[in-house]
């Protein structure tokens, strides 16, 4: 699957950009209108090594992981879209976890429909992604490892003492998503 198409979920294009901004209110969370508000949000490059391709991993990470993990896979995916949207540079840039929670709180009652229980876990696996931490919730550890597993875009190859979850530690798991990652 490639990064510019993810089921309903439009990674090219204006026309995502388009879709789902706005103010409607809906009674159930759209991924793919919370992707395109994610996107229009992007001040750094949409295709650069924080973005929508990146995103793309995170989120095919989080799903393999979450067969093993039992993680919550809608909270993952929307962790994918939104958890670099906030960047204001590609380099180190702390705080840009927290600043793209607050922008998720945003979305809430709009794009986003959750339960205080489910937001309040997507809203710290989204804050506290860049701290490096590893004891959490297993879905929240789920989305940190679905990211650190993409670090082979960036040169370096993910080591099990700086991931979560057993099913992220594991060796075929850490050679598939640096395969993946390297051939972006
Ligand atoms: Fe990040
Ligand atoms: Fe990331």
């Amino acid at each position: 699957m490639g990064a510019e198409s993810f089921g309903n979920a439009n990674f090219g294009g204006a026309a995502g950009v388009a879709r789902g901004m706005g103010t409607k209110r809906t009674t159930t969370t759209d991924p793919a209108a919370v992707l395109a508000a994610a996107k229009a949000r992007v001040a750094v490059e949409l295709h650069g090594v924080h973005g929508v391709a990146h995103w793309a991993r995170v989120r095919e990470n989080g799903h393999r992981l979450a067969r093993h993990t039992g993680a919550d896979k809608e909270l993952v995916e929307l962790f994918a879209f939104l958890h670099d949207c906030c960047r204001e540079s590609d380099g180190t840039d702390p705080g840009h976890g927290a600043r793209a929670a607050d922008y998720a709180a945003t979305l809430r009652g709009s794009l986003l429909v959750l339960s205080d229980e489910r937001f309040g876990l997507l809203f710290e696996a989204i804050r506290d992604h860049e701290k490096g931490l590893t004891r959490a919730d297993v879905t929240v550890q789920t989305c940190w490892d679905a990211d650190r597993l993409d670090l082979g875009r960036v040169g370096v190859k993910p080591l099990p003492k700086y991931l979560c979850t057993a099913a992220a530690k594991d060796r075929d798991t850490i050679a598939w998503a640096y395969r993946r990652s390297r051939a972006a």
